[in-house]
């Protein structure tokens, strides 16, 4: 079978082949997009894309290692990379290491995402210091959102372009191995990109970055708010719907299921007769 790759086999690719990444949330998901991808997250975007949440603020860490473990049961090739759900890692590098390492205890996982920039510097290294493979995320960082006032692009002000490039910067130097670099204007992506070592992994930044990620839900066109700078590969909600209709009117006209042979009440009774 083939070997899994490895964070540092990742952190070789830099100014190589570009990384491949897209979200996976559940095991049959994962088996499907993990022979085409470099890395597979389990983002915390979860919360909005599968359990209707408004943000991915109330998203636990026990969801997280939940599906992280079944994204690990479905790839065979792809780093897994989990998402630090907000609340678990931000107070200290003690609580940061205490919530991952159980991320990758009970996932298997190769290692864990969080956000943040120069803030979370030293919890990174604290993290990587201790076996422990970070990726970051920096620009639009979503569990910031209130901070934020929204998912608008980062970097149009003289003053937020110096503090990102500062903490891509800081995140890089604290040794993570990667970094997503999401909803950052185009310009800013491309300095950031001369001006960092380790692997850049861009969502709505530009093709400047060593990698790209989406959300699968919204590359497939079955996310129903899907981000602007998103290119639909897809569009399956258009065929599950279709496919729903389909069985609704077998079921109601009584064409499905075609011959009901014996109901499962039917052979209890037969069995018990036959005793
Ligand atoms: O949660 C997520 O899916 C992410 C990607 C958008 C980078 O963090
Ligand atoms: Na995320």
């Amino acid at each position: 079978p083939m070997r899994r790759q490895t964070v540092p086999g990742i952190a070789a690719r830099k100014g190589a082949e570009p990384v491949v990444m897209l979200t996976a949330y559940t095991a049959r998901y994962a088996q499907l997009l993990d022979p085409h991808c470099d890395m597979l997250l389990v983002g915390d975007s979860l919360g909005q894309v599968i359990y209707g949440l408004p943000s991915t603020l109330p998203v636990t860490l026990d969801m997280m290692i939940a599906h992280g473990a079944a994204v690990v049961r479905g790839s065979y090739r792809s780093v897994v990379v989990v998402d630090m759900p907000f609340g678990s890692y931000e107070q200290s590098p003690e609580q940061a290491f205490a919530n991952a390492a159980r991320v990758l205890k009970e996932t298997g996982c190769a290692a864990v995402k969080l956000e943040g920039g120069a803030a979370m510097a030293q919890t990174i290294a604290f993290l990587v210091a201790r076996g422990i493979p970070v990726v970051g995320h920096i620009g639009l960082t979503p569990q910031a959102v209130n901070a934020l006032g929204g998912y608008g692009a980062r970097g149009r002000s003289d003053a937020e372009r110096a503090k990102i490039l500062d903490d891509a910067k800081a995140v890089c130097a604290a040794g993570a191995f990667a970094m997503v670099v999401e909803g950052v204007i185009e310009s800013l992506a491309v300095e950031i990109n001369a001006n960092v070592t380790c692997i850049t992994i861009g969502i709505g930044a530009s093709a400047a970055c060593d990698g790209q990620v989406l959300v699968t839900e919204d590359m497939l066109g079955l996310f129903e708010r899907t981000p602007r700078f998103v290119e639909r590969f897809h569009d399956i909600a258009t065929q599950i719907d279709a496919a729903a209709q389909r069985y609704a009117e077998a079921v109601r006209t009584r064409r499905f299921p075609e011959r009901p042979i014996s109901m499962p009440d039917d052979r209890l009774r037969a069995h018990s007769s036959a005793k």
